[in-house]
């Protein structure tokens, strides 16, 4: 996917990154049971009208390569103020991905749609949380929606 960009514009002052890592281009046929139905769109979307109401700017990024994740996190040091992740898959093998967010020194929020630590026991680590300011997971699309509220506050404060 390529990076879109929202709502930049005069008096705007925060921007962040937003994450997605790989299989989370196939939301709304994947796994409903799990993920639910909104597509991925949706999900920037109401990420996209979140913003607005807080007055930041949203950078948008999904790939299922782990190395385009890491240059767009070693990208989000120009310029972004935070970043929002869901690295999927990623959360549970990846030290490349933690040690590229713990080198940015920008504060990041990691969610998930699931709630990992229900799931396979496989899923219930994270190598990311660790260096994330906190995890939200559980709520579907509301995770995200928690997650941007959660970092922008941080960041603010
Ligand atoms: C996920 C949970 C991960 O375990 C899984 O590999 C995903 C999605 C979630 O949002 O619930 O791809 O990150």
């Amino acid at each position: 996917m390529q990076i879109k960009r929202v709502n930049e514009g005069v008096g705007i002052v925060m921007k962040f990154l937003v994450l997605h890592g790989p299989n989370l281009n196939l939301l709304g046929n994947r796994e409903p049971e799990v993920y639910g139905t909104r597509t991925l769109d949706d999900i920037n979307n109401f990420l996209e009208k979140l913003a607005l109401e807080l007055g930041c700017s949203l950078l948008f990024f999904q790939s299922n390569s782990e190395g385009e994740l890491i240059n767009a996190i070693q990208g989000a040091a120009d310029g972004c103020d935070g970043i929002l992740i869901n690295p999927a898959a990623y959360t549970h093998t990846s030290i490349a991905i933690r040690d590229a967010l713990s080198s940015v020194g920008i504060p990041c929020v990691e969610v998930h749609l699931s709630n990992i630590h229900g799931r396979e026991s496989f899923r219930r680590k994270s190598l990311t949380a660790p260096v994330a300011v906190g995890q939200i997971c559980g709520f579907g699309i509301d995770s995200y929606l928690l997650g941007l509220r959660a970092l922008f506050s941080h960041v603010k404060t």
